[in-house]
């Protein structure tokens, strides 16, 4: 038996999905469909957790299938829906929000960063989101979550509301394990190095976009904020190096040493350049599948409503199996 992975990523966002994203989360998903059995999702339910326009979110929820199709995840193989189009999701969510405790949902840090954000609407989604992407990962009865690293505490209060409810009526779901990268696991912005890489970030040039044309990469890895030294060698406090090496290291497949050892001797302007052509190369294809994919609404439809059906087959068992354990009556049969 093929072990299960399941993973979801939000369709909200200036140019849909970052650098960040890619490194720390769709590009391990695209490798892992060879060996495993994968279940992705556009979470455009989490997305209502920020006050979104109902016209650009539905745009964007399209563009996000469309730009995961792109970036290789291949419905032959892997099962890709989009969560609202699944009523699993928000019910076992319902259910899990009552074996949730006020006092660990408010210490999750996504919580207090966005309650910040977004001072003036602390809304009750914003602050039950955890049980929310454990109904996700649970319906699929996943054995690994493949996010960055700062999904890591969402994936440990899953794994807590799980036991927790296994402990009280016996095995109904699987505890799932995060997979976090070794390398990539935080992008970090390229105007603030000490910074994730984040799709809300006000500064344009911190974020490279999936589908940021090349010469708009460029620049950015061209103006990215390093240090007043002259060396390229990854070591504490050179955030900017290390994100840069980070990011090449992953494209480019090399080690820090290898790296270390092509830049010997070389400036911090050769480095950028050499980085930015990585990363634009590497998106090239995605780049141009993508505008193959959103010009074909037709094809998008039927995977959008295939992937739909399966993930209802697939989570309902899951959904029925929890449902009766709390003790909500069957409806009865016709
Ligand atoms: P989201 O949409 O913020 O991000 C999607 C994935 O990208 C990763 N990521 C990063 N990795 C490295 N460096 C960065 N700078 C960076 N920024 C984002 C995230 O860790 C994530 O893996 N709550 C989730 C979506 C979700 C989910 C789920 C994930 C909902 N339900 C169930 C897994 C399982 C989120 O908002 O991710």
């Amino acid at each position: 038996m093929k072990k299960r992975i399941l993973s979801g990523i939000q369709p909200s966002g200036e140019g849909i999905f970052t650098l960040g994203n890619y490194i720390g989360a769709i590009r391990n998903w695209d490798i892992m469909q060879e060996e495993y059995e994968c279940a992705y999702f556009i979470a455009d339910l989490h997305s209502l957790t920020v006050r979104q326009d109902p016209a650009t979110l539905k745009k964007q929820s399209l563009s996000a299938f469309a730009l995961l199709l792109a970036c290789g995840i291949d419905p032959e193989k892997s099962l890709l829906f989009i969560q609202s189009h699944v009523e699993s999701h928000a019910e076992l969510a319902w259910i899990l929000n009552c074996y949730s405790q006020i006092g660990e949902l408010s210490r999750m840090t996504q919580f207090k960063d966005k309650s910040s954000q977004h001072a003036d609407n602390i809304n009750a989604g914003l602050f039950t989101y955890p049980a929310l992407m454990a109904a996700d990962i649970l319906l699929y009865q996943a054995d690994l979550v493949p996010v960055g690293a700062d999904q890591k505490q969402h994936l440990e209060f899953t794994r807590d509301v799980a036991t927790r409810f296994n402990n009280l009526y016996g095995e109904t779901f699987k505890i799932p394990d995060a997979y976090i990268p070794k390398a990539g696991a935080k992008v970090m912005s390229l105007q603030e190095p000490a910074k994730k890489m984040s799709k809300s970030d006000e500064n344009k040039n911190a974020t490279v976009l999936l589908l940021d044309d090349p010469a708009v990469i460029m620049n950015k890895f061209k103006r990215a904020v390093t240090d007043s030294e002259k060396e390229i060698v990854f070591r504490k406090g050179k955030d900017g190096i290390n994100n840069l090496m980070t990011i090449y290291g992953v494209l480019a497949d090399k080690t820090n040493e290898e790296i270390e050892k092509e830049f010997a001797g070389k400036g911090y302007g050769d480095f950028k350049t050499a980085v930015g052509e990585t990363v634009a190369d590497a998106l090239a294809p995605v780049r141009a599948e993508y505008a193959r994919l959103i010009a074909d609404k037709a094809y998008l439809e039927k995977q959008i409503l295939e992937g739909a059906q399966k993930a209802r087959a697939i989570s309902w068992k899951t959904l029925r199996k929890a449902r009766k354990r709390v003790g909500l009556l069957e409806l009865p049969r016709s």
